[in-house]
Protein backbone atom coordinates (compact mmCIF):
# COMPACT_ATOMS: atom_id res chain seq x y z
CA UNK A 1 0.00 0.00 0.00
CA UNK A 2 1.26 3.47 -0.71
CA UNK A 3 2.16 5.58 2.05
CA UNK A 4 -0.09 8.80 3.06
CA UNK A 5 1.17 12.00 2.17
CA UNK A 6 1.94 15.22 4.65
CA UNK A 7 2.45 18.35 3.82
CA UNK A 8 3.23 21.65 6.15
CA UNK A 9 5.06 25.03 5.66
CA UNK A 10 6.75 27.84 7.59
CA UNK A 11 6.99 31.15 6.47
CA UNK A 12 10.55 32.17 6.16
CA UNK A 13 10.39 35.60 8.60
CA UNK A 14 12.79 34.70 10.89
CA UNK A 15 14.82 31.87 12.92
CA UNK A 16 13.29 28.24 14.13
CA UNK A 17 12.21 28.71 18.09
CA UNK A 18 11.05 26.39 20.28
CA UNK A 19 7.44 26.76 19.55
CA UNK A 20 8.12 25.09 16.18
CA UNK A 21 10.56 22.62 17.66
CA UNK A 22 8.37 21.40 20.07
CA UNK A 23 4.81 22.49 18.40
CA UNK A 24 5.54 21.16 15.21
CA UNK A 25 9.23 19.85 14.61
CA UNK A 26 9.09 16.73 16.37
CA UNK A 27 6.44 15.53 14.40
CA UNK A 28 7.73 16.14 11.27
CA UNK A 29 10.66 14.63 12.04
CA UNK A 30 9.03 11.48 13.00
CA UNK A 31 6.76 12.03 9.37
CA UNK A 32 9.13 11.77 7.19
CA UNK A 33 9.70 7.73 7.70
CA UNK A 34 6.01 7.05 7.74
CA UNK A 35 4.75 9.10 5.38
CA UNK A 36 5.23 10.53 1.87
CA UNK A 37 6.41 13.89 3.57
CA UNK A 38 6.20 17.25 1.70
CA UNK A 39 8.10 20.27 3.57
CA UNK A 40 7.94 23.65 2.10
CA UNK A 41 9.59 27.25 3.11
CA UNK A 42 6.64 29.58 2.00
CA UNK A 43 8.25 32.68 0.80
CA UNK A 44 4.95 33.92 -1.06
CA UNK A 45 3.17 34.18 2.42
CA UNK A 46 6.58 35.95 3.62
CA UNK A 47 5.79 38.40 1.26
CA UNK A 48 2.31 38.87 2.08
CA UNK A 49 3.24 40.93 5.31
CA UNK A 50 6.86 41.82 4.11
CA UNK A 51 5.80 43.20 0.53
CA UNK A 52 7.48 46.36 1.76
CA UNK A 53 11.01 45.22 3.18
CA UNK A 54 11.18 41.60 1.78
CA UNK A 55 15.01 42.06 2.41
CA UNK A 56 14.98 38.63 5.09
CA UNK A 57 12.91 36.20 3.00
CA UNK A 58 16.20 34.99 1.23
CA UNK A 59 18.20 34.88 4.05
CA UNK A 60 15.76 33.51 6.15
CA UNK A 61 14.59 30.35 3.68
CA UNK A 62 18.43 29.46 3.81
CA UNK A 63 18.47 29.84 7.32
CA UNK A 64 15.19 27.71 7.72
CA UNK A 65 17.10 24.83 5.41
CA UNK A 66 19.74 24.86 7.61
CA UNK A 67 17.66 24.71 10.71
CA UNK A 68 15.91 21.82 9.61
CA UNK A 69 18.63 19.54 8.12
CA UNK A 70 20.38 20.10 11.52
CA UNK A 71 17.07 19.50 13.60
CA UNK A 72 17.20 16.07 11.85
CA UNK A 73 15.25 16.37 8.18
CA UNK A 74 16.72 14.00 5.46
CA UNK A 75 16.21 15.21 1.93
CA UNK A 76 16.63 11.44 1.32
CA UNK A 77 13.71 11.00 3.03
CA UNK A 78 11.32 13.66 2.74
CA UNK A 79 11.18 16.27 -0.31
CA UNK A 80 11.93 19.97 1.20
CA UNK A 81 10.87 22.25 -1.01
CA UNK A 82 10.65 26.44 -1.91
CA UNK A 83 7.20 27.54 -2.80
CA UNK A 84 7.95 29.98 -5.01
CA UNK A 85 9.74 27.26 -7.78
CA UNK A 86 6.30 25.86 -7.88
CA UNK A 87 4.51 28.78 -9.04
CA UNK A 88 1.81 27.17 -9.97
CA UNK A 89 0.48 27.38 -6.75
CA UNK A 90 -0.53 30.40 -7.37
CA UNK A 91 -2.77 29.51 -10.60
CA UNK A 92 -4.25 26.86 -8.34
CA UNK A 93 -5.14 29.78 -5.80
CA UNK A 94 -6.36 32.02 -8.31
CA UNK A 95 -8.91 28.87 -9.30
CA UNK A 96 -9.64 28.37 -5.65
CA UNK A 97 -10.60 32.37 -5.54
CA UNK A 98 -13.68 31.84 -7.70
CA UNK A 99 -15.38 29.42 -5.69
CA UNK A 100 -14.31 30.99 -2.59
CA UNK A 101 -16.69 33.52 -0.91
CA UNK A 102 -15.25 36.74 0.64
CA UNK A 103 -16.75 36.36 4.17
CA UNK A 104 -14.95 32.85 4.53
CA UNK A 105 -11.63 35.08 4.46
CA UNK A 106 -13.09 38.00 6.27
CA UNK A 107 -13.74 35.81 9.06
CA UNK A 108 -10.61 33.97 9.52
CA UNK A 109 -9.44 34.10 13.38
CA UNK A 110 -5.73 34.80 12.03
CA UNK A 111 -6.53 37.29 9.33
CA UNK A 112 -8.81 39.77 12.28
CA UNK A 113 -6.20 39.18 14.86
CA UNK A 114 -2.96 40.07 13.12
CA UNK A 115 -4.47 43.13 11.37
CA UNK A 116 -5.55 43.96 15.01
CA UNK A 117 -2.14 43.25 16.58
CA UNK A 118 0.52 43.85 14.39
CA UNK A 119 0.49 47.28 14.08
CA UNK A 120 4.70 47.63 12.49
CA UNK A 121 3.35 46.06 9.30
CA UNK A 122 0.93 47.22 6.74
CA UNK A 123 -1.43 44.52 6.45
CA UNK A 124 -4.13 45.78 5.00
CA UNK A 125 -3.03 44.48 0.71
CA UNK A 126 -4.86 41.78 -0.94
CA UNK A 127 -2.13 39.24 -0.75
CA UNK A 128 -2.64 39.34 2.94
CA UNK A 129 -6.16 38.75 2.71
CA UNK A 130 -5.77 35.56 0.37
CA UNK A 131 -2.76 34.29 2.97
CA UNK A 132 -5.30 31.19 3.80
CA UNK A 133 -6.48 30.81 -0.33
CA UNK A 134 -2.87 30.30 -0.65
CA UNK A 135 -2.37 28.31 2.14
CA UNK A 136 -5.57 25.77 0.77
CA UNK A 137 -3.49 25.47 -2.45
CA UNK A 138 -0.46 24.98 -0.86
CA UNK A 139 -2.13 21.98 0.78
CA UNK A 140 -4.41 20.70 -2.17
CA UNK A 141 -1.54 20.84 -4.54
CA UNK A 142 0.11 17.85 -3.20
CA UNK A 143 -3.14 16.29 -2.82
CA UNK A 144 -1.78 15.88 1.06
CA UNK A 145 -4.01 13.70 3.38
CA UNK A 146 -2.84 15.29 6.13
CA UNK A 147 -0.85 18.59 8.13
CA UNK A 148 0.88 18.28 10.66
CA UNK A 149 0.67 22.03 12.33
CA UNK A 150 0.43 23.83 15.49
CA UNK A 151 -3.18 24.41 17.15
CA UNK A 152 -3.02 28.22 15.81
CA UNK A 153 -3.58 26.90 12.44
CA UNK A 154 -6.63 24.66 13.07
CA UNK A 155 -8.54 27.31 11.54
CA UNK A 156 -7.19 27.91 8.24
CA UNK A 157 -7.11 23.73 7.60
CA UNK A 158 -11.04 24.03 8.27
CA UNK A 159 -11.06 26.61 5.80
CA UNK A 160 -8.99 24.44 2.96
CA UNK A 161 -11.67 21.49 3.34
CA UNK A 162 -14.33 23.93 2.65
CA UNK A 163 -12.69 25.23 -0.49
CA UNK A 164 -11.58 21.65 -1.05
CA UNK A 165 -15.61 20.73 -0.54
CA UNK A 166 -16.62 23.64 -2.63
CA UNK A 167 -14.51 22.75 -5.41
CA UNK A 168 -15.12 19.29 -5.37
CA UNK A 169 -19.24 19.69 -5.27
CA UNK A 170 -18.82 22.08 -8.12
CA UNK A 171 -16.25 20.47 -10.91
CA UNK A 172 -16.04 17.03 -9.53
CA UNK A 173 -14.66 15.02 -6.69
CA UNK A 174 -11.00 15.71 -7.20
CA UNK A 175 -9.04 17.29 -4.63
CA UNK A 176 -8.39 15.59 -0.77
CA UNK A 177 -9.79 16.88 1.91
CA UNK A 178 -6.64 17.11 4.74
CA UNK A 179 -6.82 16.09 8.29
CA UNK A 180 -4.44 18.23 11.15
CA UNK A 181 -2.14 16.86 13.09
CA UNK A 182 -1.48 18.65 16.13
CA UNK A 183 1.25 17.60 18.55
CA UNK A 184 0.15 15.48 21.90
CA UNK A 185 2.41 18.36 24.11
CA UNK A 186 3.59 21.39 22.81
CA UNK A 187 0.36 22.27 20.72
CA UNK A 188 0.77 25.92 22.36
CA UNK A 189 4.64 26.54 23.49
CA UNK A 190 4.43 29.88 25.69
CA UNK A 191 7.11 32.68 25.24
CA UNK A 192 9.19 34.14 27.90
CA UNK A 193 6.06 36.48 28.11
CA UNK A 194 3.66 33.90 28.61
CA UNK A 195 1.94 34.45 25.25
CA UNK A 196 2.50 32.15 22.49
CA UNK A 197 6.05 31.61 21.60
CA UNK A 198 6.06 33.59 18.10
CA UNK A 199 8.96 35.37 16.28
CA UNK A 200 5.89 38.39 15.80
CA UNK A 201 5.70 38.74 18.97
CA UNK A 202 9.80 39.23 20.45
CA UNK A 203 9.45 36.20 23.24
CA UNK A 204 11.09 33.55 21.27
CA UNK A 205 13.96 31.56 22.12
CA UNK A 206 15.64 30.46 19.26
CA UNK A 207 17.05 27.03 18.83
CA UNK A 208 20.23 28.44 17.83
CA UNK A 209 20.35 31.39 19.78
CA UNK A 210 24.05 30.95 21.14
CA UNK A 211 24.38 30.16 25.07
CA UNK A 212 24.75 33.54 27.02
CA UNK A 213 21.13 34.22 24.95
CA UNK A 214 19.14 31.28 26.07
CA UNK A 215 20.25 32.05 29.66
CA UNK A 216 19.33 35.63 29.79
CA UNK A 217 15.72 34.73 28.04
CA UNK A 218 15.15 32.03 30.80
CA UNK A 219 16.05 34.47 33.05
CA UNK A 220 13.08 36.74 31.94
CA UNK A 221 10.66 33.90 31.63
CA UNK A 222 7.22 34.88 33.18
CA UNK A 223 6.13 32.23 35.97
CA UNK A 224 3.12 31.88 37.95
CA UNK A 225 1.63 35.58 38.14
CA UNK A 226 -0.04 35.04 41.47
CA UNK A 227 3.20 33.88 43.52
CA UNK A 228 4.46 37.61 44.49
CA UNK A 229 6.88 35.94 47.03
CA UNK A 230 9.73 32.93 47.03
CA UNK A 231 7.39 32.20 50.37
CA UNK A 232 3.91 31.92 48.27
CA UNK A 233 2.66 28.54 47.22
CA UNK A 234 3.15 28.82 43.16
CA UNK A 235 0.83 27.06 40.35
CA UNK A 236 2.12 25.28 37.83
CA UNK A 237 -0.32 24.41 35.85
CA UNK A 238 -0.30 28.12 35.29
CA UNK A 239 3.36 28.87 34.86
CA UNK A 240 4.95 29.41 31.58
CA UNK A 241 8.34 28.53 32.91
CA UNK A 242 7.43 25.36 34.20
CA UNK A 243 5.09 24.43 30.73
CA UNK A 244 8.30 24.74 29.26
CA UNK A 245 10.48 22.71 31.25
CA UNK A 246 7.74 19.65 30.90
CA UNK A 247 8.74 19.66 27.43
CA UNK A 248 12.43 19.09 27.77
CA UNK A 249 12.87 17.53 31.51
CA UNK A 250 12.03 13.33 32.44
CA UNK A 251 8.81 13.27 34.01
CA UNK A 252 10.21 12.13 37.53
CA UNK A 253 12.32 15.42 37.64
CA UNK A 254 9.01 17.89 36.61
CA UNK A 255 7.01 15.75 39.49
CA UNK A 256 9.63 17.61 42.21
CA UNK A 257 9.74 20.57 40.34
CA UNK A 258 6.10 20.73 40.31
CA UNK A 259 5.75 19.74 44.41
CA UNK A 260 8.74 21.69 45.52
CA UNK A 261 6.77 24.87 43.90
CA UNK A 262 3.32 23.83 45.10
CA UNK A 263 5.20 24.21 48.38
CA UNK A 264 7.20 26.58 48.20
CA UNK A 265 10.21 24.92 48.80
CA UNK A 266 11.83 26.36 45.86
CA UNK A 267 11.74 29.65 44.04
CA UNK A 268 11.31 30.56 40.70
CA UNK A 269 15.30 31.85 39.69
CA UNK A 270 16.18 28.49 41.07
CA UNK A 271 14.11 26.85 38.75
CA UNK A 272 15.11 29.03 35.94
CA UNK A 273 18.60 28.63 36.23
CA UNK A 274 17.63 24.86 36.23
CA UNK A 275 15.51 25.34 33.43
CA UNK A 276 18.40 27.41 31.10
CA UNK A 277 21.47 24.33 32.30
CA UNK A 278 19.06 21.73 30.72
CA UNK A 279 18.09 24.21 27.32
CA UNK A 280 21.71 24.75 27.08
CA UNK A 281 22.48 21.03 27.20
CA UNK A 282 19.46 20.32 24.88
CA UNK A 283 19.78 22.12 22.42
CA UNK A 284 24.05 22.21 21.89
CA UNK A 285 23.89 19.06 19.78
CA UNK A 286 21.56 21.42 17.50
CA UNK A 287 23.67 24.03 17.28
CA UNK A 288 27.20 21.66 15.86
CA UNK A 289 25.39 20.11 13.54
CA UNK A 290 23.94 23.60 12.31
CA UNK A 291 27.46 24.87 12.40
CA UNK A 292 28.65 21.88 10.27
CA UNK A 293 26.37 22.25 7.43
CA UNK A 294 26.74 26.19 7.53
CA UNK A 295 30.24 25.32 6.39
CA UNK A 296 28.94 23.18 2.71
CA UNK A 297 28.90 25.34 0.38
CA UNK A 298 25.37 25.90 -1.88
CA UNK A 299 23.95 23.21 0.57
CA UNK A 300 20.42 25.09 0.83
CA UNK A 301 20.23 25.67 -2.86
CA UNK A 302 21.09 21.80 -3.39
CA UNK A 303 18.22 20.83 -0.87
CA UNK A 304 15.86 23.22 -2.15
CA UNK A 305 16.79 22.27 -6.28
CA UNK A 306 16.23 18.86 -5.56
CA UNK A 307 13.12 19.17 -3.44
CA UNK A 308 11.46 21.69 -6.30
CA UNK A 309 12.30 18.40 -9.20
CA UNK A 310 10.60 15.91 -6.52
CA UNK A 311 7.42 17.77 -6.31
CA UNK A 312 7.02 19.04 -10.04
CA UNK A 313 5.42 16.28 -11.19
CA UNK A 314 3.22 15.88 -8.39
CA UNK A 315 2.01 20.05 -8.35
CA UNK A 316 1.88 20.22 -12.36
CA UNK A 317 0.03 17.18 -12.95
CA UNK A 318 -2.96 18.28 -9.85
CA UNK A 319 -2.74 21.97 -11.54
CA UNK A 320 -3.18 20.73 -15.41
CA UNK A 321 -6.54 18.42 -13.86
CA UNK A 322 -7.86 21.17 -12.18
CA UNK A 323 -7.71 23.33 -15.29
CA UNK A 324 -9.48 20.93 -17.74
CA UNK A 325 -12.05 20.07 -14.44
CA UNK A 326 -12.60 23.75 -14.31
CA UNK A 327 -13.39 24.01 -18.39
CA UNK A 328 -10.50 25.47 -19.54
CA UNK A 329 -9.28 22.66 -21.44
CA UNK A 330 -9.88 24.02 -24.37
CA UNK A 331 -6.55 25.47 -24.08
CA UNK A 332 -4.92 22.31 -23.51
CA UNK A 333 -6.54 20.94 -27.02
CA UNK A 334 -4.84 24.31 -28.76
CA UNK A 335 -0.83 23.53 -27.38
CA UNK A 336 -1.65 19.83 -27.89
CA UNK A 337 -2.25 21.42 -31.57
CA UNK A 338 0.88 23.11 -31.26
CA UNK A 339 2.71 19.88 -30.12
CA UNK A 340 1.01 17.82 -32.83
CA UNK A 341 1.51 20.40 -35.72
CA UNK A 342 5.30 19.84 -35.57
CA UNK A 343 6.37 23.49 -34.79
CA UNK A 344 8.35 24.27 -31.46
CA UNK A 345 6.87 23.04 -28.08
CA UNK A 346 6.19 26.42 -25.96
CA UNK A 347 8.93 25.55 -23.57
CA UNK A 348 11.14 25.78 -26.65
CA UNK A 349 10.81 28.63 -28.07
CA UNK A 350 7.64 30.61 -26.94
CA UNK A 351 5.44 30.67 -30.13
CA UNK A 352 2.25 32.52 -29.73
CA UNK A 353 -0.79 31.99 -30.21
CA UNK A 354 -1.46 33.42 -33.89
CA UNK A 355 1.76 31.82 -35.50
CA UNK A 356 0.31 28.50 -35.21
CA UNK A 357 -3.74 29.63 -35.66
CA UNK A 358 -3.86 28.91 -39.21
P1 LIG B 1 5.47 32.28 14.08
O1 LIG B 1 4.18 32.42 14.85
O2 LIG B 1 6.67 32.36 14.97
O3 LIG B 1 5.51 33.23 12.90
P2 LIG B 1 4.99 30.24 12.12
O4 LIG B 1 3.68 30.89 11.85
O5 LIG B 1 6.06 30.34 11.11
O6 LIG B 1 5.52 30.81 13.51
O7 LIG B 1 4.73 28.70 12.50
C1 LIG B 1 5.21 27.55 11.80
C2 LIG B 1 4.59 26.30 12.44
O8 LIG B 1 4.96 26.19 13.81
C3 LIG B 1 3.06 26.29 12.44
O9 LIG B 1 2.59 24.96 12.27
C4 LIG B 1 2.71 26.77 13.81
O10 LIG B 1 1.44 26.32 14.23
C5 LIG B 1 3.81 26.15 14.66
N1 LIG B 1 4.07 27.01 15.82
C6 LIG B 1 4.59 28.26 15.81
N2 LIG B 1 4.68 28.76 17.06
C7 LIG B 1 4.19 27.82 17.90
C8 LIG B 1 4.02 27.73 19.32
N3 LIG B 1 4.37 28.72 20.11
N4 LIG B 1 3.50 26.59 19.83
C9 LIG B 1 3.15 25.57 19.01
N5 LIG B 1 3.29 25.57 17.66
C10 LIG B 1 3.80 26.67 17.10
N1 LIG C 1 0.30 29.58 7.80
C1 LIG C 1 1.38 28.74 8.24
C2 LIG C 1 2.05 29.40 9.46
O1 LIG C 1 1.92 30.57 9.68
C3 LIG C 1 2.42 28.51 7.16
C4 LIG C 1 1.86 27.75 5.99
C5 LIG C 1 1.70 28.24 4.72
C6 LIG C 1 1.39 26.42 6.01
N2 LIG C 1 1.17 27.26 3.93
C7 LIG C 1 0.95 26.14 4.67
C8 LIG C 1 1.29 25.42 7.00
C9 LIG C 1 0.40 24.90 4.34
C10 LIG C 1 0.73 24.19 6.65
C11 LIG C 1 0.29 23.94 5.32
O2 LIG C 1 2.72 28.73 10.17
Amino acid sequence: MSKQRVLTGYRPTGKLHLGHWFGNLQNMLKMQHEYDAYYFIADYHALTSDWADPSGIAGSTEDMVLDWCAAGLDPNFCTIYRQSDIPQVAELMLFFSMVLPMPWLERTPSYKEQRAQITTKDLGNVGFFLYPALQAADIAIVLADAVPVGEDQLPHLELTREIVRRFNNTYGDYLREPKAIIATEGARVPGTDGRKMSKSYGNAIFISDPEDEIRKKVMSFMTDPARKLKTDPGDPDICPLHSVHKLIAPAEEIAEWDACCRSAECGCVAHKRKLADDLVAYLAPFRERRAELALIPGFAAEVLAGGAAKAKPITSGVVATCRELMGLDACTELSAGIKRSGSATPDDSHPSFLDSAE
